[in-house]
């Protein structure tokens, strides 16, 4: 288990928010691996900005934001740009916004009759870098998608290299140092714990009024979905071809009910309850977590002692086993030190790691049955390099990190998107106790509003709803059976505002259909992008395998009779490698 790719898993998805308290744990890490191994950006300003490029390096300032699409090699398989947009859709003549983007080449020429356009991704968070996420994994996107389309990658404005960019810290450091305050340890232990959660919200928000140079207020989803058709259109295009991930089902939704007639294709994956997520209540996202868990448990015991580090005769017997782990590290947290880390494990920090390995089942779960049985062993190492990566360090030059994608970004379109939510202590107390009597999970997942108890007041003029809508082409929904945060209902639900529109069940474990190798699911899913056609109504796809069980590939063929046969191999091999790839943000990257 590569510690680097599970960090990454960590920046990859949904909707999870914005836990400050753990970005020194989580957030700073996923920032210094994603750099180390993405393209090489050189230490840059943003797009929008003058700065001294690395010599022989890409640099984002080599690229002055146009109106115009005008696209520059960034390395030998990539190709950036950015995008000028108004700031403000309602004085478009006014202050301009920059749009970062990459793109993974259509094979295929732009003059081929076959040239199928862009498909446009983004990775959720929110707050998730689109940059990030093409860059890692465009080349297994186009072998999925085929030779036909530009596979289109953006940085939403208030994200990453694109401005306005949300920050509320004046250095790396401040930010590291807020998020060292120890404010990850109060889940659940006493009233206080909310109280501390609540202030650090009410803080957090004062640091984000007082640091807004004006632009905060037009970094929200109303505006990126904006931004996506300014895309489109710069493509020479008029409709949208788009797959989005978790929070980007949002963004797909609004899109599609903003712009119905602009649907040309449009997937969306990893549903999220589009007016839960407006009205701010983050209350809908729970209600499959358990069964995630519930697939752990029976996944090992199934797996024998051979498959599953964790194994115990039944499933109850390891579920019995996790909760006396549970207990003894209630009692006793263990001091465990790496080589690249250390920490404090303890009660909090194993359930947030647990919740993690949720996202990624099959990627995550034979390491997460290893370390639980080396805990019990009293050495948490396994655990600790599932998520932690080095200590923050200050770097030499100032500039370094200002570009990363920060949980800022998150905290700002999330607050800024949603109703209002109450100010005062009493209400988040009422708010606590109402998501712990959902789940198991609500501890974690209340922080999400949490963090905006604090937030501007600006005016909530953008699009908020409603959904309904006869879009030019019907959408694609998928979800997953056991989904930890987007769960199955909410995909469901969304789909019955857009007419035509069809849910493709995924039955598997773990956060949006890429979680899981389905060939089925893709040939699906290919098939729209190229063909148009939706699967039927109550369609449900099966994974190849399970998190603890890999069969001979000639197992799938079963499940797909019209997967090209000579092509299943390097599909299935595609499927894989995308179950493991960290693109979908966690959304407690805070
Ligand atoms: C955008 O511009 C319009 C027209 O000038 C203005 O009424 C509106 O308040 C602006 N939006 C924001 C978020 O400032
Ligand atoms: C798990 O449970 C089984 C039987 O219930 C027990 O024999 C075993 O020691 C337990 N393992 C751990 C690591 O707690
Ligand atoms: C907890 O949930 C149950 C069942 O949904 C409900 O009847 C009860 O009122 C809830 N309690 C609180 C404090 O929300
Ligand atoms: C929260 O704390 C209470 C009391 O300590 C405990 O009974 C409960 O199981 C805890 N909930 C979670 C999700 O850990
Ligand atoms: C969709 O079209 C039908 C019939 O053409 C119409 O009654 C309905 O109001 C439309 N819905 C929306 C949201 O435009
Ligand atoms: C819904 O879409 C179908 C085709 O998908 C179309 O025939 C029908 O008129 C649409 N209904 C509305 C209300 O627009």
């Amino acid at each position: 288990m590569s510690r680097v790719r599970v960090i990454n898993v960590v920046l990859g998805v949904l909707t999870f928010v914005a836990m400050y308290s753990l970005w020194r744990l989580l957030y700073v890490p996923v920032r210094f691996e994603v750099r180390a191994q993405n393209v090489n950006f050189g230490l840059q300003e943003p797009c929008t900005s003058g700065g001294t490029p690395a010599p022989n390096a890409f640099s984002w300032d080599d690229i002055i934001p146009r109106k115009d699409l005008v696209w520059i090699d960034c390395d030998a398989r990539r190709q950036c740009a950015c995008l000028a947009v108004p700031l403000n859709y309602s004085n478009p003549e006014g202050e301009q916004a920059a749009i970062a983007l990459i793109r993974r080449r259509a094979s295929v020429p732009e003059s081929s009759d076959t040239y199928r356009g862009p498909i446009l991704f983004n990775p959720g968070g929110p707050g998730g870098s689109g940059v990030d996420m093409i860059d890692m994994a465009g080349d297994l996107f186009a072998s999925l998608l085929g030779p036909e389309f530009d596979i289109v990658g953006f940085d939403p404005r208030g994200v990453g290299r694109s401005t306005p960019r949300a920050s509320f810290f004046k250095t790396d450091v401040e930010r590291a140092l807020w998020g060292s305050t120890g404010l990850g340890t109060f889940f659940n232990n006493s009233d206080e714990g909310v109280a501390r959660i609540w202030a650090a919200g009410r803080l957090l928000g004062q640091l984000a009024a007082e640091r807004d140079d004006g632009h905060l207020r037009h970094i929200n989803t109303d505006q990126t979905a904006r931004d996506m058709l300014r895309i489109v259109e710069a493509h020479g295009r008029e409709k949208i071809q788009y797959w989005g991930f978790s929070y980007g089902s949002v963004l797909g939704a609004s899109f599609a009910a903003m712009f119905p007639d602009k649907i040309e294709r449009l997937v969306i994956d990893g549903v999220v309850d589009s007016e839960n997520y407006y009205a701010t209540l983050w209350s809908n996202n729970l209600l499959d977590t358990d069964k995630v868990i519930d697939h752990f448990f029976s996944g090992c015991a199934e797996a024998g002692p051979d498959g599953c580090a964790f194994w115990a005769p039944t499933a109850d017997d390891v579920r019995q086993n996790l909760t006396n782990l549970y207990d003894s590290i209630r009692a006793r947290p263990l001091p465990v030190k790496t080589d690249f880390s250390y920490a404090i494990l303890d009660y909090t920090f194993l359930r947030f790691v647990i919740f993690r390995v949720l996202y990624s089942p099959y990627d995550l779960f034979q390491t997460l049955a290893q370390g639980l049985a080396d805990l019990a062993a009293g050495d948490g190492r396994v655990l600790l390099e599932l998520v932690a990566g080095p200590p923050f360090q200050c770097s030499c030059n100032p500039a370094a990190h200002r570009y990363d994608v920060v949980g800022d970004g998150q905290v700002a379109i999330l607050c800024n998107d949603g109703d209002d939510v109450p100010r005062d202590l009493q209400s988040s107390l009422e708010y606590y106790k109402f998501m712990t009597n959902i789940s198991n999970w609500g501890d974690i997942w209340s922080t999400i509003r949490l963090s905006c108890v604090g937030w501007p007041k600006f005016p909530k003029d953008h699009f908020q709803g409603p959904f309904n809508a006869n879009t030019s082409h019907p959408i694609l929904l998928v979800g997953n059976t056991a989904d930890p945060v987007t769960p199955l209902a909410a995909a469901k639900k969304m789909s019955s505002f857009f007419n035509g529109s069809v849910v493709l069940t995924q039955d598997s474990p773990g956060h949006c259909s890429i979680s899981a190798p389905s060939l089925c699911t893709y040939t699906y899913i290919h098939d729209y992008f190229l063909h148009g056609t939706l699967p039927k109504p109550g369609t449900v796809c099966d994974p190849i395998g399970g998190p603890f069980f890999k069969p001979p590939l000639s197992d799938s063929a079963a499940q797909v009779p019209f997967v090209r046969e000579e092509e299943e191999k390097e599909l299935f091999d595609v499927a894989e490698k995308l179950s493991r790839v960290p693109i979908i943000p966690f959304p407690f990257r805070m």
